[in-house]
């Protein structure tokens, strides 16, 4: 099963990604977390994405593209994936369908999460991150039982380095300006669905899985 998770910052894709991939069985790919692990590695792509990142503008197309394609050839992609943070742009879109047809597969379903403004910035501004494991806890509604510890392996819990909120508000706003014509791109194909994503975690999985099992 081949899907996309589109969505505001902080509408809940990593989180709905990270439980929905142990029921699936396949990986959660997340252009976001890539980028993060290339700064963390100092490796060449993370020297040059460093700074995009923390002003919260958008990597260019020509590099995005190209580790997706990557990442999408690996073995262990064969039997689905879900793509989550990509695309973010309708270049990135028309990429995909490209890779998508060198690699002979079809994206099956391209799950929008809808979330206003004020409940993304209430959200991103709650959330804290392993640094272990990178379970996503949220300090409102889904606290860890040990302040700053991660419940599942006790890894020291962050903040993003692009978590604060005129940042967020800047992901925001480059979201609406670029990320938005996406949906408009796939609402053409019959493979776009809308989730409420204002509602709880357990209440958006089954949304999810109500309708992949469809
Ligand atoms: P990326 O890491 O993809 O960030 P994002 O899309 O802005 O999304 P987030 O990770 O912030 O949010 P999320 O929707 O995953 O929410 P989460 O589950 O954590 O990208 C970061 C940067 O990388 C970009 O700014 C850009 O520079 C670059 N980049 C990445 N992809 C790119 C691309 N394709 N092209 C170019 N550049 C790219 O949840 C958020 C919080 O809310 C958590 O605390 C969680 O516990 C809580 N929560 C989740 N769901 C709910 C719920 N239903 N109810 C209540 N609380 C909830």
């Amino acid at each position: 099963m081949n899907m996309v998770f589109l969505g505001p910052p902080g509408a809940g894709k990593g989180t709905y990604a990270k439980r929905l991939v142990e029921m699936l069985n396949i990986p959660h790919i997340s252009t976001g977390d890539m980028f993060r692990e290339a700064v963390a590695s100092k490796s060449e792509l993370g020297k040059k994405v460093e700074e995009i990142l923390k002003r919260g503008d958008l990597v260019p197309d020509d590099l995005t593209n190209s580790i997706v394609k990557d990442r999408l050839s690996k073995e262990d992609c064969k039997n689905g994936f879900i793509l989550d943070g990509f695309p973010r742009t309708v270049a990135q879109a028309k990429a995909l369908d490209e890779i998508m047809r060198s690699l002979g597969k079809d994206l099956d379903y391209v799950i929008y999460f809808e979330v206003d403004e004020e409940e993304v910035v209430k959200r991103i501004s709650n959330r804290r991150i392993c640094s272990n494991c990178g379970k996503i806890y949220n300090l409102i509604t889904l606290p860890p039982k040990v302040d700053g510890k991660c419940d599942v392996c006790g890894g020291n819990l962050y903040q993003r380095e692009d978590d604060k909120e005129e940042v967020v508000r800047k992901r925001y706003k480059v979201y609406m300006e670029n990320t938005y014509p996406v949906i408009e791109y796939y609402q053409k194909s019959n493979k776009l669905f809308t989730v409420n994503g204002a509602l709880d975690v357990d209440s958006v999985i089954k949304e999810v899985l109500n309708i992949i099992r469809r």
